[in-house]
């Protein structure tokens, strides 16, 4: 019988896995969980026979592959897929996916909840000021990116975009003006929201030239990536610029300096939270189990982000 592992050191939410069981089990596979491991030999063990593999942020690395002797298939149950080692499961012949669009909702809704919380003073009872009629910047129109603009509409945001592999046609058909580099998108926005991958080409880009294009009052949203950011860059434009505010779902790796250095204009959440609720561990968890059963039944491979 074969094994499907979900490993998930942020667990789905009970509902989710509930539902990936049925999919698993009247496949006639058999489920196990590994959640909240705490070490990268639990996660080692417990790949050792499974089939095919469930994960969200969880790193699957070399050896992580290297110990997974039956292994055919990994999900991330999730858009990026940073976490996974391509090269590595090319070379164990592994088929590596992920679940695009499934959490885009969530995360987009934690946007603005950043959002306000951050110009709202982070509910401290002090003055502070509203999203409707100011510039929001999209950067990357991918399936995060598309929501977020569907509710900056209702918020009565001017909402602008810049991805290079989207067609402007795409983005004013749903009433987002395209930008045509990115340095248009940070001059003309007072709010850019990050939604590209974490790449060779994307590691540190948002970086103190193209951050100090934005105008006065200036809100960077992260619910990307944190090794997008060049850091130190950040903390030096915001050392210098004492109106620029930095909110993030995924805390930088000097955290503290930033906390200490701008109270009241950053914030981090605790842990990475954007696609943890319900209904995206829901629909993440449904579409790995999925594309698992369809891959093992037909040789399915839509999703596929190796080769
Ligand atoms: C994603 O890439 O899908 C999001 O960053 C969510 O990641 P998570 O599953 O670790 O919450």
């Amino acid at each position: 019988m074969k094994k499907v592992l979900i490993a998930t050191e942020k667990p789905f939410s009970q509902v989710a896995v509930d539902e990936i069981r049925i999919i698993v089990e009247e496949a006639g596979y058999e489920l196990a969980l590994l959640e909240k491991y705490k070490s990268e030999g639990e996660l080692l063990e417990a790949v050792a026979d499974a089939d095919a593999l469930i994960v969200r942020s969880d790193k699957v690395t070399a050896k992580v592959l290297e110990a997974a002797k039956n292994l055919k298939i990994v999900v991330r149950a999730g858009a990026g897929y940073d976490n996974l080692d391509l090269d590595a499961c090319n070379a164990k012949d592994v088929v590596a996916m992920n679940t695009p669009g499934q959490n885009a909702n969530a995360v987009a809704e934690l946007v603005f909840g950043m959002m306000i919380y951050g110009i709202r003073k982070q509910f401290s009872g002090a003055s502070g000021s509203e999203l409707r009629g100011k510039s929001l910047g999209i950067h990357a129109y991918g399936n995060v990116g598309y929501y977020v603009g569907k509710i900056a509409e209702g918020f009565g945001m001017k909402v602008y975009a810049y991805d290079p592999y989207v067609g402007s046609d795409r983005m004013q058909s749903h009433g987002v003006e395209p930008m045509n580099s990115v340095e248009e998108l940070y001059r003309t926005c007072e709010f850019v929201s990050l939604h590209i991958p974490a790449n060779d080409i994307t590691r540190d880009s948002i970086n103190k030239s193209l951050l100090s294009m934005m105008p006065q009052g200036a809100v960077l949203i992260n619910t990307a990536r944190k090794e997008v950011i060049h850091e130190t860059e950040l903390l030096e434009l915001m050392g210098e610029r004492e109106d620029f505010m930095y909110l993030s779902d995924i805390a930088p790796s000097n955290a503290a300096e930033f906390q200490e250095k701008f109270p009241g204009r950053v914030f981090f959440t605790p842990k990475k939270m954007g696609a943890q609720t319900e209904e995206a561990n829901i629909n993440a968890g449904m579409a790995a189990a999925r594309q698992i059963v369809s891959y093992f039944l037909t040789g399915e491979e839509t999703h596929r982000v190796n080769r």
